[in-house]
């Protein structure tokens, strides 16, 4: 289906329509998708319109603004599940923006991660006029997100997140309050300060086998049968062995979260030093290339401080490729 066959926006306040979604990026389009399957009518926004392609039908309507959906969802509740705190704040504030369609009593979940004292700004802002506002990012990945896997920190008043949680449990697995609004944000960057930074330290590790000779497969597999298993080796093993980086999470977003995580512990008086070792390593692997790449590509940073040529080098190299660098 191409944009123009697209069913027509919603012409204003639609009374079966009861849950709103923007971002249908990576996580939101699945997670939108499951939604829908579930049984809930929604309406969803996105910035580029084409992605609502893929989601539009009988059950699926699409808005042109966030300020068209607000007001056609009314009361209801909108999830949100864009990449990062400025892109939040446009969609809330922006001149068509979310928080100029909204009534009163309207509750706003945004599942993005973002800094908590974002959080808590964005729903003092919208307090003001009566809206209500919940934090729930995800834990997992995109995997997760198709097979309703995910898990989902919620932050925010007692009886907002009652009203969230059933959309919610239909669309991920666990869902946990952990706290007043901004404490799932919060949640969220230590979660991920441990995902992120036990990825950095298992490229650090193939590395360093790399550089003793070692068998990468049979590192990893011995590695995944000792002290050093991880999910996140698991999860991670097959692009760290290719070096191909299918984008998951990607590295501009991971290294996002560590500046998050970085800024979260200066204010909270916490020394994070592996972190920003391990935002370092995003930072190099971004610089040559890898920002729109999974985050796992991290480990062509560690490689390239090894001085190991890129895939594609060893590629066009004269004697060919077949050298496994990790
Ligand atoms: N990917 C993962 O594995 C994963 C896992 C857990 C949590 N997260 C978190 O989930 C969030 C979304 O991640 P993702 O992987 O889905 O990212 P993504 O694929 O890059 O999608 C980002 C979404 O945000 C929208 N957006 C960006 N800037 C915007 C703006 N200024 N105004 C309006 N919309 C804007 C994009 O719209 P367009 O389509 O127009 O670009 C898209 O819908 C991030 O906070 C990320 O850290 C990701």
């Amino acid at each position: 289906m191409t944009a123009a066959t697209l069913p027509p926006p919603s012409p204003g306040p639609d009374a079966t329509i009861a849950v709103g979604f923007a971002g249908l990026g990576a996580m939101g389009a699945p997670l939108a998708r499951n939604l829908a399957a579930s049984g809930v009518p929604l309406l969803v926004y996105n910035r580029t319109q084409s992605k609502a392609e893929a989601l539009a039908g009988p059950s699926v309507k699409w808005s042109p603004t966030p300020r068209d959906l607000a007001r056609s969802v009314g009361k209801g509740v909108t999830l949100a599940m864009l990449s990062d705190g400025p892109a939040v704040k446009a969609l809330l504030f922006g001149r068509a923006g979310y928080a100029r369609g909204a009534p009163a009593g309207a509750l706003f979940a945004n599942l993005a991660t973002i800094d908590p004292e974002e959080s808590r700004a964005f729903a003092a802002r919208l307090a003001e006029k009566g809206i209500h506002y919940v934090d729930a990012p995800v834990g997992g990945s995109t995997d997760l997100a198709e097979s309703r896997g995910v898990t989902f920190y919620v932050g925010g008043e007692a009886e907002d997140v009652v009203r969230v949680r059933p959309l919610l449990e239909r669309i991920g697995r666990r869902v946990e309050p952990v706290g007043g609004v901004g404490a799932g944000n919060a949640m969220k960057l230590v979660n991920n300060l441990l995902t992120i930074g036990i990825t950095a330290l298992s490229a650090e590790a193939l590395s360093l086998a790399a550089g003793l000779s070692l068998d990468p497969k049979r590192t990893v597999e011995l590695l995944l049968a000792g002290g050093g298993r991880s999910t996140m080796l698991e999860r991670k093993a097959e692009r760290f062995l290719a070096r191909q980086y299918a984008p998951q999470f990607a590295s501009q977003l991971a290294r996002k979260d560590l500046k998050l995580i970085e800024r979260a512990a200066a204010r909270g008086g916490r020394t994070v030093r592996m972190t920003r070792e391990a935002r370092r390593l995003l930072d190099e692997a971004i610089a040559a290339g890898h920002g729109a790449d999974d985050f796992s590509s991290v480990l062509e940073a560690t490689l390239a401080r090894a001085g190991t040529p890129t895939p594609a080098a060893q590629d066009a190299a004269p004697d060919g490729p077949g050298v496994d660098a990790v």
